[in-house]
């Protein structure tokens, strides 16, 4: 089965976690593309009514328009009852590197502020460490930018630019530019974090950790439903 398959399987099950009247937050990807369709199939069906999508991105609010699913803003809502999104990478603590679309702050800003948040994944994002499989993005201020990639230098990685085919710089839905952060693996993803919050002028990281409750994953031998309270209270 193509890795597109898997993406809309696990989409598909985080969708059947929505029930009617939910706010809902969705993030921004291929993978969210699925989960949009499959929340619009239904809407259109009456199997589902009364849910608002607060929306990650730009694209996302287009595709929501698109797909006739009603829209609301984050701050008409004291929080939002679920989060679905993708990830770039996931380690078996379920924690993240996402940002590989650019949409990084405003999703973090929503699984933030969501009672759960569902992450759907196909198998190929899962990996030991995080790090290991894709570079760690960071949306920094336009303002001195340059500095930041020397302090990821100091960090021990290395930072690119996010530019586009004509080698313009990359802007995020806020007009800010992306690194692109080769660390490695990662072997110590929440110090790593906190010396990126402390770093004025990155904006945010890629790091997700201790905020997905719920991981749908999709491979050759179907789709798993994992949950972070497995974690911490026997089954
Ligand atoms: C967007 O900024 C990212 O965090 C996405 O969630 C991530 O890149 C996954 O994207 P795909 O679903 O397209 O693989």
């Amino acid at each position: 089965m193509s890795t597109d398959e898997y993406k809309r399987q696990a989409a598909e099950a985080a969708v059947a976690l929505v029930q009617p009247g939910m706010l809902l937050g969705l993030g921004h990807g291929s993978t969210v593309r699925f989960a949009l369709e499959a929340l619009a199939a239904q809407l259109r069906a009456g199997a589902l009514s009364d849910i608002i999508v607060v929306p990650a991105s730009l694209q996302t609010q287009a595709e929501c328009e698109r797909l006739g699913i009603p829209l609301g803003a984050l701050n008409d809502y004291a929080q939002l009852d679920l989060t679905i999104d993708g990830a770039d990478e996931m380690d078996g603590q379920f924690n993240l590197i996402k940002g590989g679309g650019g949409a990084l702050l405003r999703e973090k800003i929503l699984a933030q502020n969501s009672q759960r948040l569902a992450i759907i994944v196909d198998e190929g994002k899962l990996s030991e460490r995080v790090g290991s499989r894709f570079r760690l993005p960071l949306e920094v201020l336009p303002f001195g930018w340059v500095h930041q990639a020397g302090f990821i230098a100091t960090l021990g990685g290395a930072a690119s630019l996010r530019v586009t085919a004509g080698g313009e710089p990359v802007l995020s839905d806020q007009g800010n530019y992306l690194l692109d952060c080769d660390f490695g693996p990662i072997a110590g993803p929440a110090a790593l974090a906190a010396a990126l919050e402390a770093r004025s002028g990155v904006l945010e990281h890629g790091l997700f950790l201790g905020l997905a409750t719920d991981v749908f994953v999709a491979g050759a031998d179907g789709v798993r439903h994992l949950r972070a309270d497995a974690f911490t209270s026997p089954s």
